[in-house]
């Protein structure tokens, strides 16, 4: 240690390598949820074909993991708040892997439908404290980066899940697969799940929540290897000064936990999330082959042109997250909504008038999930897990997310009946429209977070709250 004090250049390059290691294992959360919705697309025909589902039950067969996921998000608050970040993704690593191994042995519809809701609660707790554990540890200069990171791991796992669907399918015939090929697809799902568990033994508490809970001791040493001497004795100082400002405000608010402006802060968080969703991702990732086959690609064409997306997707995410702390959480919102929905529109008009055979649905499919990977995919965790004062943030993050989940869940559930009853045109001029608010929203209300600290985050809710309040009532301030 001694050695490293002496040389800052050493020691800076040995926190952040120690800082990319802690954030990788805990953005490995991120890879179970992306792996599992790839390998259930590639599943759900063999499922249709083992258990004899109509389309109801095949429905439900995909989604009840989405309110498994609702169900976790809704708990990580609480438990994370009390037990601590790494107790409880220790916790839901164990769900996921359990979960999954036993959806891949299920004997019948009912055990592989429980096994997959267990696995959804470990998924929907890993979807709220992974973000939240990576911005606590970051320092503020690549926090963005970071906490980015999860959403390259979801990526990463769509495409690995998606080659893997590909290549066990293509191993045996049909029978096969009704039979084995889909075991084989849910239970490959163990080995990330087992590395994310015995990875997770590696990395240290939060230090901002061992400080809350009064263990500023265990916290010091952490803080030190990722900020350096200097540094981290100020973070100790700038985190105690926080919560003391919280405890604060708190009896102000006489104890109120929800204060205006702790509020306006609430909302803006749930609407983002939402917009994540509403504005059609999901549509595109669990119904690209069904989309591609309406323009006439055959079965082989719409897979290919499915990995494509994945690819994109992967690419435009590592843009995102070299460019998240660079050029700004708002700038990145605004160019990927605007091109977002302008592709939407362009589509819409090609069903409309029903020019789909050329290339012009794959091109602006492929700039839409592109533009989707550079903005709200990334970006939206990001900002989930810095806007909310630290007083709410466990509890905040936990509702916003599971605000997504469920948007998440209704979109999936409702494109299907709305392509069918509405056609493909207002179905993508809907996300166009839902994307065009995305872009207004981000312009009118969103605040640029980028380089600051969660502190300075927090100190500039309070100070717009006030401003906007002493415009309101300028004779109070006299
Ligand atoms: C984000 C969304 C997720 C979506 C993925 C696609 O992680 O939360 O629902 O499937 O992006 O890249």
């Amino acid at each position: 240690m001694s050695t490293l004090l002496n040389n800052p250049a050493k020691e800076a390059e040995s926190s952040i390598k120690f800082v990319l290691l802690v954030s990788m294992v805990a953005a490995l959360g991120g890879f179970l949820f992306g792996f599992d919705t790839a390998v259930m697309s590639g599943a759900n025909g063999f499922l249709r074909a083992r258990f004899g589902l109509g389309n109801f039950m095949l429905g439900w067969t995909v989604s009840c993991l989405i309110i498994g996921c609702m169900a976790g998000a809704a708990v990580s608050g609480m438990l994370g708040e009390r037990f601590g970040r790494k107790k409880v993704l220790l916790a839901a690593a164990v769900l996921y892997t359990a979960g999954i191994f036993v959806s891949a042995i299920s004997p019948n519809l009912e055990i592989f439908i429980l096994a997959r809701m267990i696995e959804g609660v470990g998924i929907g707790i890993t979807s709220t404290l992974c973000p939240l554990y990576n911005a606590e540890i970051a320092p503020a200069k690549y926090r963005g980066r970071l906490v980015a990171m999860t959403q390259m791991a979801v990526v990463s796992g769509i495409l690995i899940g998606s080659f893997l669907a590909f290549g066990v399918s293509s191993l045996g015939n049909d029978a096969w697969d009704v039979s084995t090929g889909w075991r084989i697809m849910f239970g490959a799902g163990i080995v990330p799940g087992l590395l994310f568990l015995v990875l997770l033994f590696l990395v240290p508490e939060s230090p901002r929540w061992l400080i809350k809970k009064g263990r500023a001791a265990e916290a010091l040493p952490i803080l030190l290897k990722i900020h350096g001497e200097e540094l981290a004795k100020k973070e100790v100082l700038d985190i105690k000064q926080t919560f003391k400002q919280d405890e604060e405000a708190s009896i102000a608010s006489s104890g109120r936990r929800f204060t205006p402006a702790l509020r306006t802060v609430l909302i803006v968080g749930i609407v983002v999330a939402m917009l994540q969703q509403v504005t059609g991702i999901n549509a595109v990732m669990y119904y690209a082959p069904e989309i591609f086959r309406q323009t006439g690609a055959g079965t082989s064409g719409s897979l290919t042109q499915t990995i494509m997306v994945g690819l994109v997707n992967l690419i435009f995410t590592a843009l995102s997250l070299w460019l998240v702390d660079k050029l700004g959480r708002k700038v990145l919102l605004l160019a990927g909504s605007f091109f977002m929905t302008l592709s939407l529109t362009i589509i819409g008009f090609a069903f409309h008038t029903g020019q789909t055979d050329g290339p012009i649905v794959l091109i602006c499919i492929l700039v839409y999930v592109a533009a989707f990977a550079i903005s709200l995919g990334a970006v939206v965790w990001v900002i989930l897990s810095e806007i909310f004062p630290s007083r709410i943030r466990g509890l905040a993050t936990a509702v916003a997310t599971m605000a997504l989940w469920g948007a998440d869940f209704a979109v999936s559930q409702s494109f299907p009946p709305l392509l069918a009853s509405a056609g493909p045109a207002v179905t993508f001029w809907i996300f166009g429209a839902t994307s065009l608010f995305t872009f207004l929203f981000t312009m009118g209300v969103i605040p640029e977070t980028k380089g600051k600290s969660l502190e300075e985050i927090e100190a500039m809710w309070e100070n717009k709250h006030s401003e906007k309040q002493e415009s309101l009532h300028p004779s109070l301030q006299d």
